[in-house]
C-alpha cells in the first residue's frame, strides 16, 4: 500500500446522499430515441426506453436541453426555460417520464443554461424591438460599436465558436454572445434575470426533478465597466476570481442564493457545475454553499496512460476532499470525440506548450484521419478505462452510446453537419456532430431502431454492428460489460476510500476499495503478472495469473 485518500464515509446514522457515488447517464434527447418518426429524438422515445435504462443499472439520467429551441446549438439556445420543445413532447410527457424513471429508482437531472438565452427568447425579442437605452435591452449586454461610424464591434473579443463575440442589430447597437450569434449573453447584474432563474429552478424542482447540471457555470457574472478591455488585455488578466469575464468570485453569490432554494426541498436538490476553471478553483463550485458538485474533465483530457490517470485521480480526490464534495469522472459527453475513438488514434503529437495535438480528437477528424483509426484497440482501451473509472470513489457520468462501445462518426458530409462550431469556424473545427449521431437500437430499419423515420444525422453502415439487439445476448459485449459493472458497483460500494497498491510496474495501476474489491489496470502493451484474487469482472479476456495488455480487472483478493 502506498497512499490512502479518504473522503466522506457514510454511517448508519448519516447515510451518504445519493449523488455522491451515483452513476449518471447523459441523454442527448434529440439523438436517443424518436417515438414519432420526425427524425428528432423525443421524450416519448426516452419513455419507451426506461426499461433499458433500468436494466443498464444507472442511478440517474441527466437530460441535455429539451426546451423550446431553434436548435442553433443543439438545444443550448433555450427559447423558454419552463416548457418542452413541441417537437420533443409536452410537459405531460415530461411528468410521465419523471414518474416512470422514479418508479424504477432512477433520479432525474435537467440542464440549466443561464449564461445565454436563445435569440428567440421573449426577452431578446423584446430587447431588439424596444430599442437602445430601453429597460428590455438591459437584461442583455448591448453596447455601441467602435470606429467613427460605430460599425465595428465594441471590442475584439472572440466567441467560443469562432468569429466576433458581438453581433449587430438593425438599429446599429451590438450585443454580446460568447457562443453562437443566436445565443445572446444575459446580464447577471439584472435583478430580474436572477429572480427568473430561481423561478425556473423551482419550476422543475416542483415537478420532481432531483438535480441540475449548470451549463458554463463559470461565465455568468461579468465586470463590464467601461472602457471594455481588449482581448490582449483580457489575456493578461489572472484567472484568480478577478478576471472581467471568467470564473469571477461574485458568481458564487448567485449560487449561494440557488443553494438556499435547492436546500429548501426535501430531499435537497443537487447541482453539478460545468466549469472550465483552474483545478484549484473547482472546490469553490463544489462547495456545499455553492452548487455542491463540479465536473472534472481531467480523465477525458488524459491519454490512456497509467501515470496520467493516477495523477488525475490523486489530484481530483484531493480537490473533492477540500470542498467536502465527491469527485466526478467523465470520459465522454456530447461535446467531445467519443473515448473509444480518442484511444484509437495514432499517438498524439505535442504542441509547443506540451499539449497533445488531438486532445479532443477533432483536429485528427478534420485531417481526414479515419483510415488511421485503430477501431479494435480504441474500444479495448475504452473498456479498460471505463472499468477503471467505475471503480473509483465519486460519481461517474456516462454518455449515451458509450455503453455500446460506439466510435465517433467521423465522416459526416459538411453539408449535413449541424454544429455551429463547424459553420462559425468555416470548417476549421469539424464540430461535435460525430458523437451526436442517433443511437442504433437494432441492426435494421430506417434509422436502426432509433425511430420509425429517418435519423437527423446520418448513421454509417458500421453502426448496425453496435446495435443494442446485437449486443444484448452476447456475454462479451460492451453493453453487458457496463451492465455487469453497474450491478457489481451497486453491490460492492461502501464508503469513499481508495488505497493504492504497489504493482512493480509503472504501466499497471492497482487500488483497493473499502467494499473489499480491487481494481487493476494494465495500461501497457504487454501482459502483466496478476497475483491472487477472484476475478469479478474484466474488460477483456483473462488468462490465469495474467492481466493482458490494456485490460482492467476487478478482483476480490483472497483471504
Ligand atoms: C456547454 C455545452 O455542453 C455545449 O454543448 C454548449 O454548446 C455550450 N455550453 C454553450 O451552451
Amino acid at each position: 500500500m502506498t497512499t490512502a485518500a479518504r473522503t466522506h464515509a457514510a454511517t448508519d446514522a448519516d447515510p451518504a446522499p445519493w449523488w455522491r457515488q451515483a452513476v449518471v447517464y447523459q441523454i442527448y434527447p434529440r439523438s436517443f430515441a424518436d417515438a414519432d418518426g420526425d427524425g428528432l429524438g423525443d421524450l416519448r422515445g426516452i419513455l419507451a426506453r426506461v426499461d433499458y435504462l433500468s436494466e443498464l443499472g444507472v442511478d440517474a439520467v441527466w437530460l441535455s436541453p429539451f426546451y423550446p429551441s431553434a436548435l442553433a446549438d443543439g438545444g443550448y439556445d433555450v427559447a423558454d426555460y419552463r416548457d418542452v420543445d413541441p417537437r420533443l413532447g409536452t410537459l405531460d410527457d415530461f411528468d410521465a417520464l419523471v414518474q416512470q424513471l422514479h418508479d424504477r429508482g432512477i433520479r432525474v437531472v435537467v440542464d440549466i443554461v443561464p449564461n445565454h438565452t436563445s435569440d428567440r427568447h421573449v426577452w431578446f425579442q423584446e430587447a431588439v424591438a424596444a430599442g437602445r437605452g430601453s429597460a428590455a435591452r438591459d437584461r442583455y449586454v448591448f453596447r455601441e460599436g467602435s470606429g467613427p461610424a460605430g460599425d465595428l464591434p465594441p471590442t475584439d473579443w472572440l466567441s467560443m465558436f469562432g468569429g466576433s463575440a458581438w453581433e449587430r442589430v438593425e438599429d446599429g447597437q451590438w450585443y454580446l454572445h460568447h457562443f453562437a450569434v443566436e445565443q445572446p449573453d444575459l446580464n447577471w447584474a439584472h435583478p430580474e434575470v436572477r429572480s427568473d432563474f430561481i423561478r425556473t429552478l423551482r419550476f422543475w424542482a416542483d415537478r420532481g426533478v432531483d438535480g441540475f447540471r449548470i451549463d458554463v457555470a463559470h461565465m455568468l457574472t461579468k465586470d463590464l465597466s467601461e472602457p471594455l478591455p481588449s482581448k490582449a488585455e483580457l489575456d493578461t488578466r489572472p484567472l484568480d476570481g478577478t478576471h472581467p469575464l471568467l470564473d469571477r468570485d461574485d458568481v458564487h453569490d448567485v449560487y449561494a442564493e440557488w443553494r438556499k432554494v435547492l436546500d429548501s426541498y426535501d430531499p435537497p436538490r443537487t447541482a453539478v457545475a460545468e466549469a472550465w476553471v483552474a483545478p484549484a478553483r473547482i472546490p469553490l463550485y463544489a462547495s456545499p454553499t455553492s452548487l455542491g458538485q463540479a465536473f472534472n474533465f481531467d480523465l477525458l483530457e488524459a491519454d490512456f496512460d497509467a501515470a496520467q490517470f493516477r495523477s488525475v485521480v490523486e489530484n481530483n480526490l484531493a480537490l473533492a476532499a477540500r470542498s467536502g464534495s465527491s469527485s466526478t469522472w467523465v470520459l465522454s459527453n456530447h461535446d467531445v470525440v467519443r473515448h473509444a475513438t480518442r484511444y484509437g488514434l495514432p499517438a498524439p503529437g505535442r504542441t509547443a506548450e506540451g499539449r497533445p495535438t488531438h486532445r479532443h480528437g477533432r483536429e485528427w477528424l478534420l485531417a481526414g484521419g479515419v483510415s488511421d483509426l485503430d477501431v479494435k484497440g480504441g474500444l479495448r482501451r475504452a473498456r479498460a478505462a471505463t472499468l477503471f473509472l467505475l471503480g473509483l470513489p465519486g460519481s461517474a457520468y456516462l454518455y449515451q452510446g458509450e455503453e455500446l462501445g460506439l466510435h465517433e462518426v467521423a465522416d459526416i458530409p459538411a453539408a449535413l453537419r449541424q454544429d455551429p462550431t463547424h459553420t462559425r469556424s468555416r470548417g476549421f473545427d469539424v464540430g461535435r456532430d460525430g458523437c451526436r449521431v442517433p443511437l442504433p437500437w437494432s441492426s435494421s430499419g430506417p434509422s436502426l431502431g432509433f425511430g420509425p423515420g429517418p435519423a437527423h444525422l446520418p448513421q454509417p453502415g458500421w453502426m448496425a454492428r453496435y446495435a443494442v439487439t446485437e449486443q444484448e445476448n452476447d456475454p462479451g459485449s460492451t453493453l453487458n460489460l457496463y451492465r455487469l459493472a453497474l450491478q457489481l458497483r451497486r453491490r460492492l460500494l461502501e464508503g469513499e476510500d481508495l488505497q493504492w497498491r504497489t504493482t512493480g510496474r509503472p504501466d499497471v495501476l492497482r487500488f483497493a476499495r473499502h467494499g473489499g474489491f480491487e481494481v487493476v489496470t494494465n495500461f501497457g502493451p504487454t501482459d502483466a503478472p496478476l497475483d491472487g484474487g477472484q476475478v469479478l469482472l474484466s474488460s477483456g479476456e483473462m488468462r490465469h495469473d495474467v492481466l493482458p495488455a490494456e485490460t482492467t480487472v476487478w478482483l476480490r483478493p483472497h483471504g
